[in-house]
């Protein structure tokens, strides 16, 4: 069974033969879990944002393709075969920017693809080991970014963050806000700021959450007053997560990372993102082949029964931005701090 990450916050854990995911819809208004039994299910989990996060999704899909072999293991090997195929492609559906929701799905596939013609109960136990192992490694993997972005952040920092990179948003712990928690961890008094991150609060409903059930200070902002404080001297470091990293390292992140990111340069101040080595696609030369999900209108009109915007009026969503790898100070991951990042230092993580 997977370790847990030491931090009050449990995003998803396995119990009686189902994937239970906190509703990160509902937060912090509510603190309920839901229970996933099957791929379809994981995948409008995944699409809704019930679970929400680079790496929280890929471990979700991981339990997704699992579970799926799991629910069709009396199946005949023809219906199990169609039936996987069509979970896996469901999965690789809900969400297209974040690159480990492809990682983990691939991942799976391996595993199923190395037990050749074992019966289908075998399968669906090494692809729930698998799973398992995703989610453990995970957290170990925070952990190290943690302990290796820890040290960037002078005591007394106070740290601005965008969206949710925290425990939430992955199997425990968190990248961005690990690196905090890090710190936290050995002795140094830090301060979050966090944008609030329209459309969807990620910032307000989730970071702020995270950090007041740790007793880490926290202060909420609307992402418009980011460079007020950068002007008053008011933020020290800039840490965030990300989706995907190019081969180049440009950093697509939440949308509003890339204008935090132009502030943070033009106030001199230094400006991480935390990066598991999952979050990198070589395959990709650089940020503008990022594929760029576009939310749904609603979301920008208002929120949840509230509606501010006049009916008729085109809205753009995209939900995440690219941020050039010139403007980034460094990239934190599990093999240590990469500096002002670009494709031989990002190739060289790899050797
Ligand atoms: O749309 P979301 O909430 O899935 O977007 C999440 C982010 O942009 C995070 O910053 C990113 O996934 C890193 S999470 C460790």
């Amino acid at each position: 069974m997977p370790t847990q990450s030491s931090s009050n916050v449990t995003t998803m854990r396995w119990s009686n033969g189902a994937l239970e995911m906190i509703d990160q819809r509902v937060l912090p208004a509510r603190f309920e879990y839901l229970a996933y039994d099957s791929a379809a299910a994981m995948a409008e989990g995944i699409r809704s944002m019930v679970v929400r996060g680079a790496p929280a999704i890929g471990c979700a899909a991981a339990y997704g393709v699992a579970l799926e072999a799991l629910r069709l293991e009396k199946s005949s090997p023809e219906a199990f075969r169609s039936g996987m195929e069509k979970g896996f492609e469901i999965l690789a559906g809900s969400r297209p920017t974040a690159i480990n929701l492809f990682w983990a799905l691939a991942r799976m596939r391996r595993i199923w693809d190395a037990a050749g013609n074992a019966a289908n109960a075998v399968v669906s136990a090494r692809l729930l080991e698998e799973a398992h192992e995703i989610l453990a490694e995970d957290i170990r993997i925070n952990r190290a970014m943690g302990a290796a972005g820890a040290a960037l952040l002078a005591d007394g920092a106070r740290v601005l963050t965008h969206c949710n990179a925290g425990a939430l948003a992955t199997a425990g712990w968190g990248t961005a806000l690990g690196v905090i928690r890090s710190a936290v961890e050995a002795g140094k008094k830090i301060s979050v700021i966090a944008d609030e991150t329209r459309p969807f609060l990620q910032g307000a409903r989730l970071t702020a959450w995270e950090m007041v059930q740790e007793n880490i200070p926290v202060t909420l902002i609307t992402d418009n007053m980011a460079g007020h404080l950068m002007a008053h001297g008011e933020v020290n470091a800039v840490v965030v997560g990300t989706d995907r990293v190019a081969a180049n390292g440009d950093v697509a992140n939440k949308i509003g990372t890339y204008m935090v990111a132009v502030l943070a340069r033009r106030h001199n101040i230094p400006f991480y993102v935390a990066c598991p080595l999952s979050t990198i696609d070589r395959n990709i030369a650089s940020g503008a082949d990022i594929p760029i999900e576009e939310r749904a209108a609603e979301e920008v009109m208002g929120f949840r029964e509230t509606q501010w915007a006049a009916q008729g009026v085109n809205i753009r969503n995209p939900a995440f931005d690219v941020t050039p790898a010139e403007l980034v100070t460094g990239l934190i991951t599990e093999k240590g701090v990469v500096l002002a990042p670009d494709r031989e230092k990002v190739a060289a993580l790899f050797d």
